[in-house]
């Protein structure tokens, strides 16, 4: 073989290489055709956006939040972006027995399902910690047993479908930070728990697969709400968040990282702590909370 042609053959597949790094798992918005999806804290926020993405992909879906009214709405905006079903089941997550009728409703409805993305999040104040034990218990409730609850109804249809479980974890399932007290315990238990559940169905040759997206600060009305005047972080568009967590669960990867420098950032501050714990607490102002 020549030298031109070996030299060739090196750089072509580095390029090829270098190109299946770049572009990740890909990605067709094609196989979400006719996909029965139920998604959690659709009426607004992330969940909106992601229920706009799957309803322009053609997919089922029903949607669930605790506001009938707003639901209605977004179930009319997704049909006419080309849903082939969109439907909607008020539900308070807090109530025990709501997390399963709400899986039940989906599967009766559509005949089956093969994603649910666990999205939806209860209202939780960002400011010091101030000892109400009832919040954090209750929270607990919204944000994680309802995850649980809902996962482990699903798996057996999931299992007949090869489905997916996506769920929709933060930063702050991975690293500390202040005025989060509540919130952020409930994103470490999520993570727990769906990081066991992801080795368990694996070691029984599972078809269910489970993807948990850590999302950095995102631009929804209620993060930035709670934000303003104590950050100036840069927030990111919730419909890219959206796409990714679709993306996520489509390719049936066990984690993403949107933004991309989260995973990096997540990463290095554990060789730094000293230095991260004071970077930590200089992204917000302490006048502000006082
Ligand atoms: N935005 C960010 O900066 C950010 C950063 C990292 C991670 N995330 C994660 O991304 C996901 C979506 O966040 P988001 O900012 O889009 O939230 P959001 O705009 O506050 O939306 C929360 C959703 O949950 C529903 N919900 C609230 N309480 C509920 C309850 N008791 N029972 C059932 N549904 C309830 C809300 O609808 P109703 O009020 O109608 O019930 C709403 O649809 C969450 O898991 C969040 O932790 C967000
Ligand atoms: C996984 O899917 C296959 C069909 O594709 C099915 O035969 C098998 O029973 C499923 N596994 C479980 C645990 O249900
Ligand atoms: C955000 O930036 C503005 C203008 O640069 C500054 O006055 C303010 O103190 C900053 N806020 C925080 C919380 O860092």
């Amino acid at each position: 073989m020549g030298l031109c042609l070996k030299l060739s053959a090196v750089v072509g597949i580095s390029a090829a290489l270098f190109a299946l790094y770049m572009s990740g798992p890909t990605f067709s918005v094609e196989s979400l055709k006719g996909a029965r999806i139920l998604v959690t804290g659709a009426s607004t926020g992330i969940g909106e956006q992601i229920a706009y993405h799957l309803a322009k992909t053609g997919a089922q879906i029903v949607i669930t939040a605790r506001r009938g009214n707003v639901l209605e709405q977004v179930v009319e905006k997704c049909l006419a972006l080309g849903a082939q079903k969109a439907m909607y089941i008020p539900a308070d997550m807090s109530v025990a027995s709501d997390p399963e009728k709400v899986v039940r409703f989906a599967v009766e409805q559509l005949g089956g399902l093969d994603y649910l993305i666990l999205n939806h999040i209860g209202p939780s104040p960002f400011a010091f910690w101030d000892g109400d034990v009832e919040h954090t218990r209750w929270l607990m409730q919204v944000n994680f047993l309802s995850y649980v609850q809902m996962a482990w109804k699903a798996i057996p249809t999931l299992e007949g479908s090869k489905g997916s479980i996506i769920v929709v974890s933060s930063m702050l399932g991975r690293m500390c930070s202040p005025f989060v007290g509540p919130y952020s315990a409930t994103k470490f238990a999520l993570n727990g728990f769906f990081g066991t559940m992801q080795h368990e169905l694996a070691m029984k040759k599972s078809n269910v697969t489970v993807s948990i997206c850590t999302l950095g600060l995102i631009d929804t009305d209620s993060a930035m709400e709670k934000v303003r005047g104590y950050t100036n972080m840069t927030a990111y568009p919730a419909s890219d968040a959206a796409l990714q967590i679709i993306k996520a669960g489509v390719t049936r990867q066990s984690e993403i990282f949107y933004p991309w420098f989260t995973y990096y950032l997540l990463n290095v501050k554990d060789w730094f702590p000293y230095l991260s714990d004071t970077v930590i607490r200089g992204f917000y102002s302490y006048e502000a909370q006082t």
